[in-house]
């Protein structure tokens, strides 16, 4: 196999002060050459950057506060870190959720969300892929979600996103097919992180047990395919199967089959509020 872009390379990474990001920081630190880290609590990047360069001396560790949902400081990231630095690998993970029924939800929040999860990926993305092909050589890893190839009731807008991650993501590793540039995505399920509270999960219930993975293995998995040059991962072996099922499984049963949660979340939501 040939080398991984990870291996020796200058990685940008978003949303690595908490969650599936912070890991991914943790599991590429040992292999790059340069991490630079994107976030807004620049404190928890700072803790980071301590801890990951005690273990990796060699390490250089770069903090970025941006805020993603930003679009005019996203492109003067993006501008910062081209006039500064030669990205190997990209990994554009920094993302919210919002749970809720739609028409309550807070506009200016959803508006928000579709930047960051949506417009600023595909910024960063073309900001930094272009070199990368004149290079012959790098990698895009985006982290999008389970909910980006199947229904999650009461996510109408970040399921939106989350197909939007995954369709293009998909067509780009089409595209890219031969220029030496390696395209992934993640797909994972419910991973136990800030995500739940940041998306206001108001139900007072978390996702089985049985259909969680770690941010850890998350991390893994994903940079193990990034390193393969694999379209696409699904971590853990049970939503794979339930990803499987609903794949070939008629769209009018799905929706049939989903309705009853996304009433009884209406209903929850009505009365707690
Ligand atoms: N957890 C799950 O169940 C799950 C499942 C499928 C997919 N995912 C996806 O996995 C990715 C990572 O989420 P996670 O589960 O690790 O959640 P998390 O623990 O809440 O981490 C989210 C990260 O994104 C950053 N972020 C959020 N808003 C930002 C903004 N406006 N500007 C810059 N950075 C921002 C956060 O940093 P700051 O708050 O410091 O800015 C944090 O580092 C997301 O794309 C999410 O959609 C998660």
């Amino acid at each position: 196999m040939a080398q991984s872009p990870i291996d020796g390379g200058v990685i940008l990474l978003t949303g690595a002060s908490s969650g599936i990001g912070l890991e991914f920081a943790r599991q590429v630190a040992g292999r790059a050459r340069k991490l630079i880290v994107v976030a807004r609590r620049v404190e928890k990047l700072e803790e980071l950057k301590k801890d990951l360069v005690a273990l990796h001396p060699k390490l250089e560790v770069q903090v970025e506060k941006c805020d993603l949902s930003d679009l005019v400081a996203t492109r003067a990231l993006a501008a910062k870190v081209l006039a500064e630095a030669e990205v190997d690998v990209l990994i554009n993970n920094a993302g919210i959720g919002d749970m809720g029924v739609f028409e309550r939800a807070n506009v200016e929040r959803l508006v928000s969300m579709i930047d960051l999860n949506v417009t600023s990926l595909v910024l960063l993305t073309h900001a930094f892929v272009g070199p990368m092909v004149a290079r012959g050589r790098g990698g895009i890893l985006n982290v999008s979600s389970g909910a980006g190839m199947s229904y999650m009731p009461g996510f109408a807008v970040y399921t939106g996103t989350k197909h939007f991650v995954t369709g293009f993501t998909e067509t780009l590793s089409v595209d890219l097919a031969g220029t030496g540039v390696h395209v992934t995505q993640l797909c994972p399920g419910p991973v136990p992180t800030e995500f739940e509270k940041t998306a206001g999960n108001f139900t007072g219930q978390s996702a089985p047990k049985l259909i969680e993975v770690t941010a850890a293995h998350c991390a893994r998995v994903a940079l193990r395919a990034l390193d393969a040059n694999r379209a696409m991962v699904i971590p853990g072996f049970i939503i794979n199967l339930l990803l499987l099922m609903s794949k070939y499984t008629p769209r009018w049963l799905v929706r049939a089959l989903a309705r009853p949660v996304g009433k009884a979340l209406r209903k929850k939501q009505l009365a707690a509020t």
